[in-house]
């Protein structure tokens, strides 16, 4: 009985052709920078933002809404947002106004991570409420369905059924709406998610803990996807977190670092940001289309680790078009710059190739044999290497 359960729960997860998600989603998400402080105000000024600033035309199109958003459930049980969204109906038609989609965010447990109203017993109506105010995301996070459902069962495979139970059920429930809802799973990595998360129905899952705006915290959950690249691919991708880009607690080799990364991960690009007040810095962050076209790329790889010496690292992922975007990354923070070498071989690529640094925009011309690279402390060199047609 649960090997038939477990079975058509896949099937009919995996019939569903990556139309959703087809490259790792792209838009902003209100938690890192505003936490509780998010509103139908800051969701209209980020979704004005967005376009103004160029990041909708350079494929940035989520405007999520995370926690902190619901109010109470009306006698019929239909969940209402509270005062700080007077009507979400209008708002999802002012953000679809402006070429953009609207996420949302709930939990399988009957409070949200923030102790809001979460959707425990009501995931049915829920996932009609949402279609029926024009959300195109849902964001899922375990939250209190652990503590309060998950740990009354006896083991852990039934805790684990428990979970994927529920995730599942959404699954369900948004399908049967019949809109395009992208779902994004959200329970911090744990029962090695990338294992069952499409199966659930998952166009995203988190892999780990929650970001925070520093270094350590970024490079802790972006280098640490080497080991489960080949979970990702069009239609269900790995997700280390939103991006902090912005934010303040990083420099900008820093942030440089961050984005290079994601992108050779084929991660969700989530900016986490005040997006009407940023920097023209930090638009080009964001917004640089070569970069953001190595995380577009329409192979849908993850790349990995291909070279480690102590602080430094070599990241390479293949491209549709057959060449590498190849990332240098020195993870100490000491002066000097650090000298990195890697052999064409080890990148599986002919004896001479062209280069190109994608942040720089400038050309390396034909390189033989291997690539020789110094790269600034927590600083990154990110390059698009092709064959080189005249090998
Ligand atoms: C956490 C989640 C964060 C954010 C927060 C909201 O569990 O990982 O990304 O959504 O809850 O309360």
């Amino acid at each position: 009985m649960m090997a038939c359960a477990i079975v058509s729960t896949i099937s009919s997860a995996s019939a569903k052709q990556p139309s959703l998600a087809s490259t790792p989603p792209m838009g902003w998400n209100s938690w890192n920078h505003f936490a509780d402080k998010v509103s139908d105000s800051v969701i209209r000024a980020q979704a004005d933002a967005m376009v103004s600033s160029g990041m909708r035309d350079a494929g940035y199109i989520y405007i999520n809404i995370d926690d902190t958003w619901q109010g109470v459930r009306d006698g019929q049980g239909v969940i209402h947002p509270n005062a700080k969204f007077p009507d979400m109906k209008a708002l999802a038609a002012y953000v679809h106004g402006k070429g953009l989609k609207l996420g949302i965010y709930s939990s399988p447990g009957a409070k949200t991570c923030a102790g809001f109203e979460g959707s425990y017993g009501h995931e049915e109506q829920d996932a009609k409420t949402y279609a029926d105010w024009g959300v195109d995301y849902l964001k899922y996070d375990l939250c209190s369905f652990h503590d309060e459902v998950m740990a009354k069962a006896k083991t852990k495979q039934q805790r684990h059924r428990l979970m994927i139970d529920a995730y599942a059920r959404m699954y369900r429930a948004l399908r049967d709406t019949g809109r395009p809802i992208v779902y994004s799973l959200c329970q911090y990595g744990v029962d090695a998610v990338w294992n069952w998360g499409a199966s659930v129905g998952g166009n995203l899952w988190r892999t780990t803990a929650d970001i925070s705006d520093n270094y350590d915290s970024m490079a802790m959950n972006g280098f640490g996807e080497a080991a489960i690249a080949r979970y990702a691919g069009p239609g269900h991708w790995n997700d280390p977190d939103m991006l902090e880009i912005g934010n303040g607690g990083m420099s900008a080799a820093e942030y440089q670092t961050h984005m290079s990364l994601w992108a050779l991960l084929a991660a969700p690009l989530l900016a986490g940001n005040d997006l009407a007040t940023m920097t023209a810095q930090t638009i080009a962050l964001l917004a640089n289309r070569e970069v953001i076209a190595i995380d577009q790329d329409s192979a849908g790889n993850q790349g990995t680790r291909v070279w480690m010496q102590g602080t430094n690292e070599i990241w390479a992922k293949k491209l549709a078009d057959g060449s590498r975007a190849v990332g240098f990354f020195n993870r100490s923070g000491e002066m000097p710059d650090a000298n990195l070498e890697i052999k064409l071989s080890d990148l599986k690529l002919t004896a001479t190739v062209r280069a190109r640094n994608v942040w720089t925009g400038s050309d390396l011309g034909k390189l033989h044999g291997k690539i020789q690279i110094a790269v600034p402390p927590h600083g990154v060199v990110l390059l698009k290497v092709t064959p080189s047609a005249a090998d």
